[in-house]
């Protein structure tokens, strides 16, 4: 039995035979659903929605990035150029112009080393050097940060070096530590760094002045995009990736206006061309229409309260599931049936200190602030007889918090 999730492993368990007869039922249901007459399909290009393609045509950039052509074009000739700080809210573009430039700038230079890191994906020291030695085609030996670092230093003596470290203010949340190996890259005469973040305070992370006074840093803003420019974004997708009659301006128009909300985030828009038209296709829709994109948004809140779900302190996450737990048992249980299943939870985690009841009816009002939970109120007169229990109920898709709790 898994004590988190209070699953149990017996019910859960599957054999093989079972496997290959609902593969074959599954199968049957796939082709039924995909021979089905002559339906056209309205996502031609799954590719061109996955947040790693580049696009060819980047829109309503032009400017920025002729200003970061010039600031750069030195280093194809292999001479130095400030360390340069780029920010701007999330969603602007910043991590597509970078990677679109330094692919350029790459091209026919031998002796300037351009590499892109993604803090998100590298987020200790020994990734961030492997990602940089791989790119730089040397394979890493042993698994000391200093001997990578050794490793690189041998690499680029007597060329140039131009490292891309995106979302860089996660690198230096992770880890203090994490600010030795900025310290490091920032003491090389010919190591170029640039710096993404949505973060424009990032700077305040480094914690050594050395390090701050040691880079030549430039900063770069991306402004927020409108809902024009997102428009424009989505309607040279849509034609990449859909099939030329399944969408048209009303529609990318609403997304634009409902992505003003995420502050201009293409991706938030992108997100939800994809997704209605992928609902579009389920319901056999040649056309993509409002009630498909309203699902999208829907699906989108899903996603968010998830994330968000994600990133709550340790004893908010237990109380959570001890909400979701207790609602298997009693539909929608009380605070007591909850207190009851978070002390039956924190009894096997001695890092979890118990918190007294009113502590965690506390935390429960949070988690309805966040709107992650629900609280209803018994109806009858007063405290006593004749009073029903305030209940509670999840507000989140508990589907998916399954899944993530199973991950
Ligand atoms: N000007 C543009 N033209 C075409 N597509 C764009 C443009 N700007 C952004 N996009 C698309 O929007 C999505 C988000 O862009 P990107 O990842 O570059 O944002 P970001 O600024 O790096 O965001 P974050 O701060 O969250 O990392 C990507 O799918 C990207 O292809
Ligand atoms: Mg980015």
């Amino acid at each position: 039995m898994n004590v988190v999730t209070g699953y149990d492993k017996m019910s859960n368990d599957i054999s093989t035979s079972t496997i290959s007869k609902s593969i074959s039922k599954k199968e049957k249901e796939y082709l039924s659903k995909t021979k089905k007459s002559g339906i056209k399909k309205v996502v031609l290009n799954d590719g061109v929605f996955s947040p790693n393609f580049l696009p060819n045509n980047i829109s309503h950039r032009k400017q920025e990035i002729e200003h970061l052509l010039e600031h750069f074009l030195p280093t194809r000739f292999q001479k130095y150029c400030s360390d340069l700080s780029l920010y701007g809210v999330t969603g602007c573009g910043k991590t597509l112009v970078v990677k679109i430039l330094k692919d350029a700038l790459s091209e026919g230079v031998e002796n300037t080393f351009y590499v892109f890191v993604s803090c998100e994906v590298n987020s200790t020291s020994s990734a961030v050097c492997k990602s940089i030695l791989d790119q730089i085609g040397v394979k890493w030996v042993g698994s000391s940060v200093s001997g990578y670092i050794n490793q690189i230093e041998g690499a680029i003596s007597g060329k140039l070096l131009l490292l891309i470290l995106d979302e860089v203010d996660l690198f230096l949340k992770r880890r203090k530590t994490n600010e030795n190996l900025i310290e490091v890259f920032s003491n090389w005469d010919n190591c170029v760094l640039v710096f993404i973040s949505n973060d424009p305070g990032w700077h305040d992370l480094l914690k050594d002045h050395r390090t701050i006074s040691r880079l030549h840093l430039s900063n770069m803003i991306f402004e927020p995009y409108d809902e024009y420019d997102i428009f424009d974004i989505i309607k040279d997708r849509a034609k990449i990736g859909l099939a030329e009659t399944s969408f048209d301006d009303n529609l990318l128009r609403e997304i634009s206006q409902f992505t003003a909300q995420y502050n201009g985030d293409a991706r938030v828009a992108i997100k939800l061309l994809h997704r209605s038209a992928e609902y579009a296709e389920e319901e056999e829709d040649e056309k993509i229409n409002t009630p498909h994109l309203n699902k999208a948004i829907d699906s989108l809140e899903v996603d968010n309260k998830l994330s968000f779900i994600k990133t709550l302190p340790p004893q908010h996450k237990v109380i959570l599931i001890s909400i979701y737990n207790a609602s298997k048992n009693f539909k929608n249980p009380t605070i007591d049936a909850v207190y009851e299943e978070y002390k039956r939870l924190v009894r096997y985690h001695t890092e979890w200190r118990k918190l007294a009841r009113h502590t965690v009816e506390v935390y429960i009002n949070e988690l309805e602030t966040y709107k992650l939970i629900q609280r209803v109120v018994g109806k009858g007169r007063g405290r006593g007889k004749g009073r029903e229990p305030t209940c509670i109920i999840t507000t989140f898709d508990v589907k998916k918090f399954e899944e993530m709790l199973k991950r």
